[in-house]
């Protein structure tokens, strides 16, 4: 007999956008949202869009390139922010509105200054009029972990008669302890008359670390949709990790009621485009995507598992997608492969310019470095995100010259508008140097957040991958630049960044 399914609902491109540092271009939220619908995630939160211009765009370009998930478009329950969303979402082949509103003491009084009458009021009247425009409305009761029964009990009852289709119950400060929040989602479900009629849904902050915790005894209290995100990103701590939730439900089939229909074997893809994208590495020991997760050092582990794996693997490295960064091309690999190879990638490249471009970057890596991973391509195409001819600024050439007793030096060939200018700096390391003779041209007068350098594939001819978070007059980008000598890498991620911050991109905060 098959099992009822649990639905996975990803928000990285919403809440997992709200960590400070990790918005996103339109175009890098599409690469992501492809993943992950090619993982089958059932719904993907694109953005809240309300929020700014740049927010609606994004929505409706992932709702014009995704066809087998559910797109969400998130909105307060203000008629504005419904239609805007509403409008956001229109191209979707399947859309859900998701509106919500505080209910808890705190929330209403001192945040939205509403009595818990007008709250229900709201709430019903933004369900009644997202249900004119889709089918498909989810409401949440916003800090509903810290909120009354009693209220959350004649709130959900009224959306529901308006039409609501999920209810999700979020800990939005991470409070609840997984006991309490399963007696919660028992209680709610027991207690409203009309339950039955919609899908129950989770939404859990990791303040305590109990993120993932939560949700799961939420989903054994009978939740059938989990909010989760990759590589657990999000406000503050973050929220549930999408990767634990989707693998404690497969791998504890003795447990769970319910499974899932994830293709796990794009979880570490997706994982490395996220940390790609946002800059937000992924540390060494987290479950499932972390780069030890599935290394033994111990002797007697060694042993055992080479004796028998399952003395010490509960799960299979490949079955998450380790190892699925299969060797894609080489130096002779021409220009057609390369676009293929992009494609199934879920990677469009929409004018001829960047794709040309993109081919010669692609050939002078393959030189230096001749086996070619997704990976690696991923990265490349990272950097080509800005328009040739629509960067401020970009690196013609570079050298470096650094020796024991002497201040290292970095002398930069910068095109600024297609003119080129040297610039030249010492600094403390080679890396200040080269920030340094940037800085030098652009005076951008910007703050350094963070500097961060990973391998993105194995070997000592692997790429390095630098991040550069940006901030200034209250924006904050990220900047990636990937090359084989990490001193390049760098000075490509910085002027990345510079360039995100000239070109308006990005918003000015992607945060509600
Ligand atoms: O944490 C939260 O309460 C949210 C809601 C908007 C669902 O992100
Ligand atoms: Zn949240």
């Amino acid at each position: 007999m098959s099992k009822e399914q649990l639905i996975i609902f990803d928000t990285t491109l919403r809440d997992g956008e709200q960590s400070p540092g990790a918005s996103m271009t339109k175009e890098e939220k599409v690469r992501i949202a492809r993943q992950l619908e090619r993982m089958r995630v059932n719904v993907i939160e694109a953005g809240f869009p309300a929020a700014s211009n740049g927010d609606f765009e994004a929505v409706r370009l992932v709702a014009e390139s995704i066809s087998d998930s559910t797109v969400a478009a998130l909105c307060r329950t203000s008629p504005n922010d419904i239609s805007r969303a509403l409008e956001a979402i229109k191209p979707a082949k399947s859309g859900r509105i998701h509106t919500f509103l505080a209910t808890s003491p705190i929330h209403m009084e001192k945040k939205l200054r509403m009595s818990p009458a007008d709250v229900i009021v709201a709430a019903e009247n933004a369900v009644r009029i997202a249900r004119n425009g889709i089918d498909d409305v989810e409401f949440s009761c916003e800090d509903a972990g810290r909120s009354e029964l009693d209220f959350l009990c004649r709130i959900i009852e009224g959306v529901i008669k308006e039409g609501a289709t999920t209810i999700n119950i979020p800990d939005t400060v991470g409070y609840n302890v997984p006991e309490q929040f399963a007696e919660r989602i028992h209680q709610l479900r027991t207690r409203i008359p009309n339950s039955d009629k919609v899908v129950w849904s989770v939404h859990c902050h990791n303040d305590l670390g109990l993120a993932v915790a939560n949700s799961l005894a939420a989903v054994l209290a009978g939740a059938r949709q989990v909010e989760c995100t990759i590589n657990g990103l999000g406000e503050r701590a973050g929220n549930a990790a999408l990767e634990e939730v989707v693998m404690a439900v497969r791998t504890r089939q003795d447990v769970f009621p319910c499974e899932t229909r994830i293709d796990t074997t794009h979880i570490v893809p997706a994982s490395k485009l996220v940390s790609s994208i946002t800059g937000f590495p992924v540390q060494p020991n987290k479950a499932i995507v972390g780069a030890n997760a599935f290394a033994h050092e111990s002797g007697i582990h060694q042993d055992g598992v080479l004796k028998h794996r399952e003395t010490y693997e509960i799960m299979r490295a490949e079955d998450v997608g380790w190892n699925a960064n299969k060797l894609v091309l080489g130096k002779h690999s021409g220009r057609a492969a390369f676009k293929a190879r992009l494609q199934e990638l879920g990677i469009t490249v929409d004018s001829e310019q960047i794709l040309n471009a993109a081919f010669l970057r692609f050939k002078e890596l393959a030189d230096k470095k001749h086996e070619i991973f997704d990976e690696d391509l991923h990265a490349l195409m990272s950097e080509e995100a800005i328009v040739p001819g629509d960067e401020q600024y970009r690196l013609v050439s570079s050298m470096f010259h650094s020796e024991t007793g002497e201040l290292p030096q970095a002398r930069l060939t910068i095109a600024v508008r297609g003119v080129e200018t040297i610039a030249a700096s010492s600094g403390g390391g080679p890396v200040d140097a080269t920030f340094k003779a940037i800085e030098s041209i652009a005076a951008s007068g910007a703050e350094l957040l963070l500097y961060s350098v990973n391998a993105i594939t194995t070997g000592t001819d692997a790429q390095g991958e630098v991040t550069v978070r940006l901030a200034k007059d209250g924006r904050i980008v990220n900047g990636q630049g990937a090359d084989t000598d990490i001193i390049v890498a760098s000075a490509k991620a910085y002027i990345h960044a510079l360039n995100k911050l000239s070109s308006g991109k990005e918003k000015i905060n992607p945060q509600l």
